[in-house]
């Protein structure tokens, strides 16, 4: 899918082929910058507060200043839409780093943020959140601070390509053996008709769906219970699920080759689904459930 034309920088809204940073920028060669991926649903996006109030609070956690004030980020992203006429479903991708600069460890002085945003169109995964995904588990290898959502995702991208090369959606991160989340995305188990999923601190992202997920919990008087499970428990569970802005609730039916319970989709992942339609207020027409057989 292409990026379409208008593209949100610091200077405001330009081409998309005139985005141009030279190669000391610090996003590229430290991966010194933080980062959203918002959805957009039929031209409207879903849940953009929490997405640009944890915007801030990554950029806080590394010291950038965002050369906006929420109020102004809020204004361009609606007008990246309207500039670019999107009606479709889509993600907007927004970076910002802390600048341009010749190439220090230590912060430069006198420079500020660099941020582009730019939207793309995403269809909804219908097959893989009606049928399920296959995932691995892999060690989590990475930092004590993934609630920053930041650039470095190494790791993760390698985690990821790890699970891809074995036919497989999703990389389930675990730190000895206690599950955090996926390389892109959070992690639920249920079991016994709880959800249960590692606690929001500061080695998981806290997930902007995560939030819905435990709201929908509530809503449905299923208990959300904020406690790490163990890889070992997966072959227990009844159901486990992700979630995340580009897979909304997606159903894991098989981990490391065994099926997860029975291999079908669960009453609780389902309910999980209606309740995101609802909240993101997708129309029937566009509904996992009105394709069911
Ligand atoms: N990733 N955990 C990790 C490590 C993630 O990268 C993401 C999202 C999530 C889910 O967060 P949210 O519900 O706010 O989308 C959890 C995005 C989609 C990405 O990097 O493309």
């Amino acid at each position: 899918m292409s990026v379409y034309d208008n593209v949100l920088t610091h200077k405001g809204f330009i081409h998309k082929d005139d985005l141009n940073y030279p190669f000391e920028e610090r996003g590229l060669q430290f991966g010194d910058g933080i980062y959203e991926v918002i959805r957009v649903y039929k031209g409207q996006y879903y849940l953009i507060n929490e997405h640009v109030e944890r915007l801030y609070r990554s950029a806080e956690a590394v010291k950038i200043e965002i050369p906006f004030t929420k109020k102004e980020v809020f204004n361009y992203l609606e007008e990246l839409l309207l500039k670019n006429n999107i009606k479709t479903d889509a993600k907007v991708y927004l970076q910002i780093t802390r600048g341009s600069a010749p190439r220090d460890h230590a912060f430069p002085l006198n420079t500020s943020a660099n941020l582009y945003a730019y939207v793309q169109d995403l269809p909804r995964k219908m097959e893989i959140m009606r049928d399920g995904v296959a995932a691995i588990t892999q060690p989590d290898v990475r930092w004590d601070w993934c609630y920053i959502k930041s650039l470095n995702l190494l790791p993760n991208v390698m985690a990821k390509q790890t699970a891809s090369e074995q036919g497989c959606f999703e990389a389930i991160l675990h730190k000895d053996g206690e599950v955090t989340e996926c390389s892109s995305s959070n992690i639920y188990l249920v079991k016994e008709g709880k959800v249960y999923t590692h606690p929001a601190k500061k080695n998981i992202l806290h997930g902007c769906v995560r939030m819905r997920v435990e709201h929908f919990c509530k809503e449905k008087n299923i208990p959300f219970v904020e406690e790490a499970f163990h890889v070992e428990d997966i072959q227990y569970a009844d159901e486990l699920f992700l979630s995340s802005s580009t897979a909304e609730v997606t159903p894991v039916v098989k981990v490391d080759g065994k099926p997860v319970s029975n291999g079908m989709v669960g009453k609780v992942t389902r309910k999980m689904q209606e309740k995101y339609e609802k909240d993101a207020e997708i129309n029937e027409a566009a509904s996992i459930f009105a394709k069911e057989v």
